[in-house]
């Protein structure tokens, strides 16, 4: 328990309660694992099984038909979108690496979801930009410092009522006061003051793992 931030925190939800959290999760289809077990072998960082399955349950409950999300990575938070969207639904992958949206494009095929899958490569919020809404959902998993922007863009983009989801609102502790002042951690403060302006947005923050906001847009 932090009253401030002495130094930063290895893990923000204790190793045990994560591992006992995981240990719930319910993997809709073999691939889950699979993309776990690549992340986990080459570092490279996803949402993991106990946010992905609150990704799952969102898109279980607002049933959208249209979801956008940035940084996409090769496609883990994407399968549980995907596993959970309605029939005829589109989803709009983004990353910069080609690479990355071929795997994503592979891995969710897997799934046989009567759902359309459209990958964009390049910078995501260009692509937010460019893509007509409105959107039902939106997730955002980009660099840190392109946070603000997100605010704002997913505020034109959603239809009220709309949901748009966040990772990493707590950073490792680091947006704990004092909080610290590289540009990463200021984009990610800066953010959270946006989704928290009460006529735009209806926000909470859920502290599991790295922290996720759920955003209702008004
Ligand atoms: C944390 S990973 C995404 C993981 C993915 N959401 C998951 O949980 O499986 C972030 C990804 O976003 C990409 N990325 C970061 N900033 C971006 C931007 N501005 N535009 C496009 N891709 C970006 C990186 O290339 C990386 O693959």
């Amino acid at each position: 328990m932090w009253t401030s931030r002495p130094e930063e925190p290895e893990f923000l939800v204790h190793p045990s309660v994560e591992t006992y959290l995981k240990g719930w999760v319910h993997r809709p289809h073999p691939v889950f694992r699979e993309v776990e077990q690549r992340a986990e072998a080459e570092g490279f960082p996803i949402v993991g099984p106990v946010v992905g399955r609150l990704l799952y349950q969102f898109t279980l409950l607002v049933k959208p038909r249209r979801v956008f999300e940035l940084g996409s990575g090769y496609g883990y938070s994407a399968l549980w979108f995907v596993a959970a969207l309605p029939e005829g639904a589109e989803i709009f992958l983004t990353d910069y690496d080609a690479r990355n949206l071929a795997d994503a494009r592979r891995y969710l095929g897997q799934l046989g979801r009567p759902v359309t899958i459209h990958t964009l490569e390049g910078d995501a919020l260009a692509h937010f930009r460019e893509t007509p809404g409105p959107f039902d959902l939106v997730y955002a998993d980009i660099e840190k410092t392109r946070y603000p922007e997100v605010a704002d863009l997913a505020y034109e983009k959603l239809r009220p009522g709309g949901l748009l989801l966040a990772d990493n609102l707590l950073w490792r502790g680091r947006v704990l006061p004092p909080e610290a002042q590289d540009e990463k951690t200021q984009g990610i403060l800066a953010f959270t003051r946006r989704i928290f302006q009460e006529d735009r947005w209806v926000s909470t923050i859920i502290p599991i793992r790295d922290g996720v906001s759920v955003s209702v847009r008004r």
